[in-house]
């Protein structure tokens, strides 16, 4: 038997899958990691507990397996992250994370001084707080000697497929994220790397998210217990991954993932983005591009509601007290900005907000204003990209928020599409077992293999009733974030 281990590096945990050749989920195994909030807006994550994690992971993954039938590795991973190695390879300090706020002044520099229309030249994309290149300028202003160290600048899963390797490498949907690189042509921006201070030298090698980019190490191979021929491949960032892992290739398809955060995904051929429009241009892991919309808190925020404040584990149990009767009717409105807000707003200052608020408000109606503040913001991103000329009727749906019954009815009722819930939500690691099998040259094409390996659990459909009071709801809530926006502002 030939297998495959999919790796997804997320913000809570790490998720490994064996895959065997006959596409099943043999295994799957997670370990956690703690994150860490400095300051208020502040996200950061210790690079070595996820090569802990990961390695512990992957020693019980392989347990009582033939190890040395293990073909190949993909890791998928957390985007935009910032991380920095020094010369003796050794991690600089804390990688600054995807939904970290810290970098207003130097989003806006770039969005304001450099200009959006100057950016959109050279990466196809603006500005926003979480991407990479805001993160190195805060870095050179505020913690200048461990800008001088930096040797290294890498992504999250890059720093796992370096240890694994020895290659200093990213693949070009990662890549896409940092706002260094030049999307449409497949390489690093010249003039971005010049804004940043930094040089082409301290950058990863670019390959395709399929491609081998070497091999085990020898000492690592012998450790597990597996072949020393085990391929690397480039790996994805965790949304493109997701996206291979729901057959969301080729042209105009969609994929939403209800993770940590919240993303709207919608393949394409080829290149096309607007400076004007708040959503993210990237390279795809099938070789094409991408469109995507990203709020910084989805499922986060049902966690959130539930382990902070209703102190409850039982998810379930909040979710059955909501009277389906109520759908489309709640007075209660949740903006879910916990951690300030990508896009479209791409507004750091926002927070989390409930109104509507009156006596008679029951704990289900807020929990039931939290589950569609969420599917709200997706909305306003899946609006933008209708824009685009996009005609999205269907769509897949992943992640841990797509297993409640209840979020995925609200969702599709919110959006007016139809959502396939796929057999296995592992989108990212499954998404990267199918890139290993190509790396390791078992498969011809990554979106003839996605296609082939996909399966839809179940359909859940819009109803006409409830679509309609949704639409008038989500014009209701389309009028509060403008309303707080300067409110916003003046309350840190
Ligand atoms: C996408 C993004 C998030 C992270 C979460 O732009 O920032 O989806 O990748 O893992």
């Amino acid at each position: 038997m030939k297998y495959y281990i999919g790796v997804d590096l997320g913000t809570s945990s790490v998720k490994l899958l064996l895959v065997s050749e006959q596409k099943e989920i043999v295994r799957s195994i997670s370990r956690t990691y703690p994150i860490y909030y400095p300051k208020s807006g502040y996200s950061e994550q210790n690079p070595e507990d996820w090569w802990n994690a990961f390695l512990d992971g992957i020693k019980e993954l392989l347990c009582g397996i033939p190890a040395n039938e293990v073909r190949a590795i993909g890791v998928a991973g957390q985007m935009h992250g910032l991380v920095i190695l020094d010369e003796r390879d050794a991690v600089i300090r804390p990688a600054i994370l995807w939904n970290d706020g810290r970098t207003e002044k130097e989003t806006a520099y770039l969005n304001e001084v450099i200009g959006k229309n100057k950016l959109f030249a050279y990466t196809g994309n603006i500005a926003f707080a979480g991407f990479t290149a805001p993160k190195i300028l805060w870095l050179r202003e505020n913690e200048p000697k461990n800008f001088e160290k930096i040797k290294k600048i890498m992504l999250p899963k890059d720093y796992i497929n370096y240890l694994l390797t020895g290659v200093h490498c990213t693949d070009y949907s990662d890549a896409a994220g940092m706002l260094l690189l030049d999307v449409k042509n497949k390489c690093w921006s010249k003039e971005m790397l010049d804004i940043c201070g930094v040089s082409e030298r301290q950058m990863p090698k670019l390959f395709e998210s399929f491609e081998r980019v070497g091999y085990i190490r020898k000492e690592l191979a012998d450790e597990l217990g597996i072949s020393r021929d085990t391929v690397v491949v480039a790996g994805a960032g965790d949304n493109a991954g997701a996206a291979i892992g729901t057959a969301t290739v080729g042209e105009g398809k969609c994929n939403i993932s209800l993770g940590t955060s919240g993303t709207v995904f919608v393949s394409s051929d080829s290149f096309s983005g607007d400076a004007a429009q708040a959503i993210h241009a990237f390279c795809h892991a099938d070789g094409g591009y991408h469109l995507m919309g990203c709020i910084l808190s989805a499922a986060s925020c049902n966690q959130w509601f539930c382990d902070e404040i209703l102190s409850t584990k039982d998810y379930k149990a909040e979710e059955m007290a909501v009277k389906a009767e109520k759908l489309g009717k709640n007075e209660v409105f949740f903006l879910p900005y916990l951690m300030g807000e990508r896009s479209p707003i791409n507004d750091v200052n926002a927070t989390g907000l409930f109104i509507g608020l009156r006596p008679n408000t029951a704990r289900a109606d807020m929990y039931q204003a939290v589950l569609e503040g969420v599917a709200f913001a997706i909305k306003d991103n899946l609006e933008i990209i209708k824009a685009f000329g996009v005609d999205v009727k269907a769509s897949c749906l992943c992640g841990g928020g797509a297993k409640s019954k209840l979020w995925r009815e609200i969702l599709a009722n919110v959006l007016d599409i139809e959502l396939n819930i796929p057999v296995t939500e592992q989108g990212p690691g499954y998404g990267c077992a199918i890139l290993a099998m190509v790396g390791a040259g078992d498969l011809a094409s990554v979106r003839d293999a996605a296609e082939q390996f996909f399966a839809i659990k179940e359909t859940v459909s819009p109803d006409k009733a409830l679509t309609a009071l949704y639409a008038d709801r989500y014009e209701k809530y389309r009028r509060i974030y403008p309303a707080v926006k300067n409110l916003y502002k003046n309350m840190k």
